[in-house]
């Protein structure tokens, strides 16, 4: 909570209250050591250096990245250990990642999920020296990438990693996205225990064919927020937890008053259904929910300032423009000028497309960059 006079803030500007930042910083490290796993966090959530290092400081064991780009810009940034959590199928960013991490005198470790995915990193880090450490990406319900338990790829495809001589299998990762469609902590929880199920499934697999499972990694925000499964389970890697967003309030995983990020914007003209706000798609996005979740009830709530820190009075963001957002009054006068702050949907989107946060400090206002802002190759 802060008493921080925002009027010198022009608007629209993305607001991180520090002290609920700090404070899901420490609860993720919180958790993650009561359950005796690793914590990596995601930092395609802040893209910021400045909160990389906070959640390292807390214990963190590193950081995971999605884009080769993003990835440079910790390691460059200075994170020792860096897992890139997403196909990478061009040489070219390999060998620019593999670089980096040599100068760097840092780790970075790969997924794949294909032969041809395998057979890249092989190439590549065959020119580099060293042995480069593969994670095996297993669908466990989002369908996006992964092989599932029963593909019949997924033992030779380990054989062909362990057979690399420039390759090292490091374990199995998954990322169960899918938990974002759940209505409730309920359903979170069993799919939590699925996704577990299954990595144990796999791991008790390759382990009986000869393969050292290292490590077993999952993560997301929703299942972070609720699960009690980590039987096997060797590291998280949530990413959205350091903010949360009208996504994960929606669905009920965790209370307004722990929520750190929101938009402030003005209103900059009004008519008989809407208030007019100065935050489009360009700013707000125009993301529904993670992973196309949708929410019935728009693109995010408003609320004026003084109902904010009580979370009352929300109004529903009903339209984006580009530049305008169309928030549904339901017969509440603001007038034109005043000010209202946004929970957005989804947290991460907005956060890439923001030049930078103001940072809401007890009595001071910080601005900290976005580091890798824009970095999607
Ligand atoms: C591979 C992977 N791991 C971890 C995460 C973090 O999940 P969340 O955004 O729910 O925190 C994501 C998010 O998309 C992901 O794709």
């Amino acid at each position: 909570m802060t008493s921080l006079d925002l009027s010198s803030i022009e608007t629209p500007s993305v607001l991180i209250d520090h002290a609920r930042l700090i404070g899901n910083i420490a609860w993720g490290q919180r958790t993650a050591d009561t359950h005796h796993v690793k914590l990596r966090p995601h930092i395609k959530t802040h893209k910021s250096l400045h909160i990389a290092r906070l959640q390292i400081e807390a214990g963190a064991v590193g950081i995971t990245a999605s884009k080769a780009e993003e990835a440079l810009v910790f390691l460059n940034g200075g994170i020792k250990s860096v897992t890139v959590a997403y196909p990478q199928v061009a040489p070219v960013k390999v060998a620019r990642l593999l670089a980096a991490a040599l100068k760097n005198e840092a780790e970075v470790r790969f997924i794949a999920d294909s032969p041809q995915g395998v057979q890249v990193l092989d190439n590549t880090a065959a020119r580099h020296g060293g042995r480069v450490g593969v994670f095996l990406k297993i669908d466990v319900g989002l369908h996006r990438c992964g092989l599932q338990e029963t593909d019949a790829r997924l033992l030779p495809l380990v054989e062909s990693i362990q057979k690399s001589r420039s390759l090292r299998f490091v374990g199995l990762l998954s990322h169960a996205g899918h938990a974002y469609g759940a209505t409730d902590a309920s359903q979170v929880r069993v799919i939590a225990e699925a996704e577990c199920a299954v990595l144990n499934r796999v791991r008790c697999r390759l382990e009986a064919a000869g393969h050292a499972v290292v490590e077993v990694s999952v993560g997301a925000t929703p299942t972070f927020l609720t699960s009690q499964s980590y039987e096997g389970i060797t590291e998280v890697r949530p990413g959205n937890y350091v903010f949360l967003d009208q996504t994960v309030l929606r669905m009920g995983l965790a209370g307004p008053e722990r929520v750190a990020l929101s938009v402030l914007v003005s209103v900059v003209s009004a008519n008989e259904d809407y208030l007019i706000i100065d935050a489009g798609s360009k700013a707000l996005s125009s993301d529904l929910g993670a992973h196309g979740t949708g929410t019935p009830g728009g693109y995010g709530k408003a609320y004026p300032l003084s109902d904010y820190e009580r979370h009352a009075n929300g109004m529903p963001i009903v339209k984006l423009s580009e530049e305008h957002g169309f928030v549904r009054h339901e017969g509440r006068s603001l007038s034109v000028g005043a000010r209202l702050r946004i929970i957005p949907n989804h947290a991460c989107p907005v956060v890439n497309l923001a030049e930078g946060l103001v940072i809401l400090k007890e009595t001071e206002l910080a601005a900290w960059p976005v580091d890798a802002r824009g970095k999607v190759r």
